[in-house]
């Protein structure tokens, strides 16, 4: 097939899928979401992207009754339907359906599973992109991925807009992520990202971006920097599932970066081959 989407047992093409206007992701955004990419048929670090949406979906009080193993089958039997090297999977899971109401504790039914799986590529990690910097005014929940990206989809045009690629999010002075990605920097030899709070996602890319560093010797640093702190970086740059590990040219179309080149590589490429020998392609 050239696509597929799943809801709640039902399977078709992604165009032709149809969901019931009472499902509680559509009022309110009411869910949690988890993204992964699929390289010769291999979805990259599912187990974690698995771990991550039923410890999403714990923090907004969402049990999902199916066992992890059951729901990896079932991404893995649509993963298997769809033609081509290169793929996006997409999974979700929203509350359930029930007439439009704030209060939750009457919702009879078990929540709804989403998931889609169709072509898609990485974005190219050896070339080098554009950030705007934005102030973050995304709610305390950024540690959860909840469907609920408003503020993220608004940066990011905006981003679009000024002719760059991604928003940097920013509270008042310190970085916090981008609006679809984890931000880094790399300053004398030292990776340094935003530590694990409710202020950015813990993403799946950056975790593996640290074990990376541990194994290549490069110190790591899980600590708040500044937008100076930033712009002044070695290296500035930005990962997620769709992305693996991208450099920043220029912020706010200021240069930034580009001193720091050979460390850069040495952690792209690592994670490059990583993803070459997860999905069978080395
Ligand atoms: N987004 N931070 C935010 C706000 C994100 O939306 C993402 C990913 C990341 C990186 O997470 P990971 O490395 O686990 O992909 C960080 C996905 C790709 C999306 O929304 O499509």
């Amino acid at each position: 097939m050239k696509n597929i989407a799943y809801y709640n047992g039902k399977t078709s093409l992604i165009e032709e899928m149809t969901v019931p206007m009472n499902d509680r992701a559509c009022y309110f955004g009411d869910g949690v979401y988890d993204v992964s990419y699929v390289f010769n048929h291999v979805p990259m670090a599912i187990e974690e992207h698995i771990d991550r949406i039923y410890r999403s979906a714990s923090l907004i009080d969402i049990k999902i009754p199916q066992t992890k193993e059951w729901f990896k089958q079932m991404l893995m039997g649509l993963v298997n339907q769809v033609e081509g090297d290169s793929l996006i999977l997409y999974f979700q899971v929203s509350r359930g359906i029930a007439p439009r109401g704030h209060d939750y504790s009457a919702l009879s039914g078990g929540p709804s599973i989403w998931a889609y799986v169709k072509p898609a590529q990485l974005i190219d990690a050896y070339q080098s992109y554009r950030g705007i910097t934005l102030e973050d005014k995304r709610f305390f929940f950024c540690h959860i991925k909840t469907i609920n990206l408003l503020p993220s989809v608004l940066a990011n045009h905006q981003a679009h807009a000024a002719g760059a690629e991604e928003a940097i999010l920013h509270r008042g002075d310190r970085v916090t992520e981008g609006s679809h990605s984890n931000i880094s920097i790399l300053k004398n030899g030292v990776f340094q990202t935003a530590p694990l709070d409710e202020l950015i996602l813990p993403g799946i890319t950056r975790a593996h971006v640290i074990r990376i560093c541990n194994r290549l010797g490069i110190p790591v640093k899980e600590e708040p920097f500044t937008l100076r702190e930033m712009m002044e970086a070695d290296e500035v740059f930005f990962t997620a599932s769709g992305a693996l590990c991208c450099r920043f040219d220029t912020i706010d179309g200021i240069p930034v970066g580009g001193k720091d080149m050979k460390t850069f590589s040495a952690i792209r490429d690592a994670y490059e081959a990583e993803r070459k020998k997860e999905c069978g392609l080395l």
